[in-house]
């Protein structure tokens, strides 16, 4: 064995790279619960890439046989109903492990200095992942899958002078066809997952040239030992890949008590008018995407006023596009000498418990039907969302901060 790995070695250096990321990998010694959630981000697309791919071997990419297929892998194909339901919910939990792991990136200031392209590269990952969970959407061909991604498409025809050619072209059809659901099949499962696992690496190798941040923002290499190893961090292999199991054990407990017992989760995972095969000639009484989208499309909603000429639905685009567009910049609005939370003053954690909050009922709203009384909630929420980003420039640089102790604690 020893002789196998000299000789692979010394044509490919395996050695190094593992005690570069894993044995020599030096992760401050103070990470929480909040640290699980980058290697369970990596379980769950594991479980996407692996189930994904069985999947496909019985599903059939075509308008005529799409719904049916789903049908057979349900009821005839061997443990297929098992397969379906880990790739769907694996679906809402890839968002969930995600929106929590971009929360703890905020929290403790993780794209600050000199971690920002950590984060520009998570941000590409979550459009990517966004274009591949709204792709992977259309596949069953039920009803929802098909009017969803007409309302999306459409929206692209808001756009002025371009927009209806745009749209056309996004489906390659007059309105979302067999076509369309091929193109969308191929880019769901090759074009995307390729892009998804590059920005991965890419993610992870901008994190291993600085380190990790950590809970209380402390540089851990301002104070190393005599062989220049961080005194306050500790091997990454055997510490964190012994404490990611502890993660992994409680994710998979709750994530098959979902898988097997509430796989439809009352509607929210798999929605009610899915079960209906695609019928181009009968429009939803409510169409809602699946609630991970919905921050963005009760913002989308929010915005009812024609501006300068052009309808609200543009408006609402930009709006929309606007919101996660923000988050790319936000290395540069923090303009706090802290990183944590725990060290910034007041303002910034009234300004994140708002933003949070804003965050969730939009999420909410986005999901229910529009009142008027509801868009005027969701319009207020929009603006304190965008005021979150808008202010923090301000807020982070007048506020007063404790200070950050030299080594960690805890
Ligand atoms: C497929 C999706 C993703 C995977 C597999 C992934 C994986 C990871 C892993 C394994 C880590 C190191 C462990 C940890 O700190 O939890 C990490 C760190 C980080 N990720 Fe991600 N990530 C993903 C998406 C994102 C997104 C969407 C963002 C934000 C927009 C993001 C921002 C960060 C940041 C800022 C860090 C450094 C955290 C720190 O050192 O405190 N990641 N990621």
């Amino acid at each position: 064995m020893q002789k196998l790995i000299q000789w692979i070695d010394a044509r490919l250096p395996i050695v190094e790279a593992y005690e570069k990321h894993m044995s020599k990998y030096y992760a401050p010694k103070n990470f929480n619960m909040w640290y699980f959630f980058g290697s369970l981000a990596m379980l769950v697309l594991v479980n996407q890439l692996v189930t994904g791919i069985w999947l496909t071997m019985s599903y059939n990419p075509s308008a005529e046989g799409a719904f049916a297929s789903v049908e057979y892998i349900m009821r005839d194909v061997q443990w297929g109903w098992l397969l379906r339901y880990l790739h769907s919910t694996g679906a809402s939990a890839f968002f969930v492990v995600v929106y929590l792991h971009m929360f703890r990136g905020i929290m403790y200031g993780s794209y600050q200095k000199p971690r920002e392209l950590i984060w520009i590269f998570g941000m590409l990952i979550y459009l990517a992942l966004m274009a591949e969970a709204f792709m992977g959407y259309l596949l069953p061909w039920g009803q929802m899958s098909y009017w969803g991604a007409q309302v999306i498409v459409n929206l692209f025809g808001a756009i002025p002078v371009i927009g209806e050619d745009l749209s056309l072209w996004i489906r390659g059809d007059y309105l979302i066809s067999g076509i369309t659901l091929n193109r969308f099949f191929a880019l769901h499962v090759i074009a995307l997952p390729i892009v998804l696992l590059g920005l991965v690496v890419l993610h992870l190798l901008a994190l291993h040239e600085v380190g990790s941040n950590n809970p209380q923002g402390v540089d851990i290499k301002k104070v190393k030992d005599e062989n220049g190893i961080p005194k306050d961090g500790i091997p990454f292999h055997p510490y964190y890949t012994v404490h990611d199991l502890l993660g992994v054990g409680v994710f998979l407990f709750v994530f098959c008590i979902v898988v097997f017992y509430f796989p439809e989760m009352g509607g929210l995972f798999l929605e009610k008018p899915n079960f209906e095969p695609a019928n181009s000639l009968k429009t939803p009484a409510h169409i809602a995407p699946v609630w991970y989208f919905t921050p963005f499309y009760a913002m989308l909603r929010a915005v009812t006023v024609d501006l300068f000429g052009l309808p609200a639905k543009f408006w609402g685009v930009v709006v929309m596009g606007g919101a996660i567009a923000i988050l790319f910049v936000l290395p540069w609005l923090d303009r706090s000498p802290v990183k944590s939370i725990r060290y910034k003053g007041w303002m910034s954690k009234i300004a994140l418990a708002i933003f949070v909050v804003s965050f969730v009922i939009l999420g909410y709203l986005g999901i229910v039907p529009a009142t008027e009384g509801r868009t005027t909630v969701a319009q207020i929420l929009t603006t304190l969302y965008f005021l979150y980003f808008i202010l923090m420039p301000f807020y982070t640089r007048i506020e007063k901060t404790k200070p950050v102790p030299e080594r960690v604690s805890g």
